[in-house]
């Protein structure tokens, strides 16, 4: 196991340069985009506006665009959106700003989906205008996206879109009886924040089912959980706080880390938002529909975690390779022990006990919800395919697909969600990893953003239109 010494090599670089790689972690620092004193209100607000909607998750923090969204049908890539008149929208009005953004109406092609419009569609106009202000003092950079979208026929066809917006949009609708900081909270999950691009499921047409708002989606080989409140599959234990210090810091000491696009949505947005506005998140959150699924969380118990071995071990990895040697040693000559494997593959950085070594941001794992879950293919997935995290800096979690055996993942699957989870018992079996593997190429749904989706509800739109007409040529011709 040859990765083994890489991944030792690591830990060593990791503990000495863990100060750097404490930096710029965890710090919600004032530090938006182009805000300043010598800015008018309305750009500073804008710049804000364009945080709480998170354009750079996609555009890029320098508004360069390139960013590829996965689809079954090609790659669509975010476009520049600086005000460079010849590769970005310099030459955009206001008016302009506001159909792409409210309609997915760019001056003259359709947008597709990929762009979460049908969510900005509820962006208020002066929430616009303060954005095009701002988006006026971004830096010109006069350069198109190293690749362009090029999607084959008959997606290419841009007007499609349209009738897929007259059936999808507005793709939330807004809840009676809330109290004011609720309908702000309201305004910022379904419109700024789209958080429901993630966690609703689709409808036939690839619209959001508005029945299971909220309840939980699959995001390619990610999974987006239920973030309704219901206590058994949701979020129904977690205080307001918690939900706010989750926003804020993209974890919960031993209950959460929000990795994968959650962690990209906290690194860009949520981090920066004023206290307001993710205690009006938190209180909105609390009074939508709960929506119970099978996907249950199994409650930590705490008598069953482990105890770190001591504190000093827990906290200076270069004490525990000793243990990591003997694992590395084991698994070499033969042994096929998960503890081994799990020492082996996964405790130079999550540490011998799980608790990782927080202070260098290799992440703790123990009591984590994604490892307590009924369904255990979130965690396969991250084993299979690793992190390629956001909020952190330290080094990436690798994807352990090549190197071991499915037999041997679902060994430390078990492992990690009885020892740090608390199951009482974990029976993921060498097929369960298969199937998780297999389901990947078939799973259309390879897509970072699962707005995109819209357009395979295009093509069902098409095959029924031939269909009819097909049919009415065919009852002609009878007659
Ligand atoms: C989830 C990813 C994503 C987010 C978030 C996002 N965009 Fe986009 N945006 C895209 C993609 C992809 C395209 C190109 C779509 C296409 O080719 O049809 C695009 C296109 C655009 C266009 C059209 C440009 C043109 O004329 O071709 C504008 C304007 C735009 N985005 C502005 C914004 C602003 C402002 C925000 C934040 C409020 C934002 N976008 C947030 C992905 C995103
Ligand atoms: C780009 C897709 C995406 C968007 C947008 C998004 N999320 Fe998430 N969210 C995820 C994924 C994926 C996870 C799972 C992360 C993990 O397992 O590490 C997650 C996890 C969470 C969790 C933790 C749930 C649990 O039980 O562990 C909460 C709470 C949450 N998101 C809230 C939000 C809110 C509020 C918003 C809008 C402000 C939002 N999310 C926007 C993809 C997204
Ligand atoms: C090179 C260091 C490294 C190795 C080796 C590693 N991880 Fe990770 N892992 C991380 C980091 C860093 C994170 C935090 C993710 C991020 O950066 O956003 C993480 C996150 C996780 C999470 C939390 C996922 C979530 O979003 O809730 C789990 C579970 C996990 N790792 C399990 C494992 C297992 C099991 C192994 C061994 C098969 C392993 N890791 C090997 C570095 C590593």
């Amino acid at each position: 196991m040859k990765p083994l010494s890489i991944m030792l090599s690591m830990l060593i670089i990791g503990f000495t340069s863990s100060t750097v790689m404490a930096e710029g972690v965890n710090t919600p620092s004032a530090s938006l985009p182009n805000v300043s004193p010598a800015n008018s209100d309305l750009v500073n607000r804008g710049a804000y506006i364009a945080r709480a909607a998170d354009c750079m998750a996609c555009h890029g923090e320098d508004y360069t665009g390139g960013v590829a969204i996965e689809t079954p049908m090609g790659d669509i890539y975010a476009t520049n959106i600086t005000p460079s008149k010849r590769y970005g929208i310099g030459n955009y009005t206001e008016a302009d700003l506001k159909k792409a953004l409210q309609q997915g109406r760019a001056p003259d092609h359709m947008i597709y989906p990929a762009m979460p419009y049908p969510s900005y569609n509820g962006m208020k106009d002066e929430d616009v205008s303060a954005l095009f202000a701002y988006l006026q003092t971004v830096p010109v950079v006069d350069e198109a996206p190293e690749y362009k979208t090029d999607l084959p026929f008959p997606f290419n066809f841009r007007t499609l879109m349209l009738g897929w917006n007259a059936i999808n949009i507005p793709s939330t609708e807004n809840r009676e009886g809330l109290t004011q900081t609720q309908q702000r909270g309201e305004y910022l999950v379904n419109n700024l924040a789209h958080c429901g691009t993630c966690h609703t499921p689709r409808n036939s047409t690839m619209g959001f089912d508005k029945d299971n708002y909220l309840s939980g989606a699959q995001l390619g080989t990610w999974y987006a959980p239920n973030i309704t409140p219901d206590k058994s599959s949701g979020i129904g234990n977690w205080s307001e706080q918690d939900i706010i210090t989750y926003l804020r810091t993209g974890e919960l000491d031993q209950r959460v880390f929000a990795g994968g696009p959650m962690g990209e949505v906290v690194a860009h947005s949520t981090r920066y938002l004023k206290d307001a506005d993710l205690n009006a998140i938190a209180s909105y959150l609390k009074a939508v529909p709960a929506v119970r699924t099978d996907d249950k969380i199994h409650p930590v118990d705490a008598s069953r975690l482990p105890t770190p071995i001591n504190e000093s071990i827990t906290h200076d990895l270069l004490a525990q390779k000793d243990y990591l040697a003997q694992a590395k040693a084991d698994v070499s000559g033969g042994s096929n022990s998960p503890e081994a494997l799990y020492l082996a593959a996964c405790g130079s950085c999550h540490g011998v006990d799980g608790y990782g070594q927080p202070d260098a941001r290799y992440a703790p794992i123990v009591g984590l919800s994604s490892i307590r879950r009924n369904n255990p293919d979130g965690l396969i997935n991250v084993i299979l395919h690793g992190i390629n995290g956001a909020t952190n800096t330290s080094p990436k979690m690798p994807g352990f697909s090549e190197e071991l055996s499915s037999q041997q993942i679902a060994g430390i699957t078990n492992y990690v969600r009885v020892n740090f989870g608390s199951l009482a018992s974990s029976n993921v079996s060498a097929a369960d990893v298969d199937k998780v593997i297999a389901s990947e190429p078939e799973q259309p749904f390879l897509i970072k953003y699962a707005g995109l989706l819209a357009i395979i509800g295009i093509i069902v739109a098409i095959v029924i239109i031939i269909f009819i007409i097909r049919t009415i040529i065919r009852s002609r011709r009878h007659r």
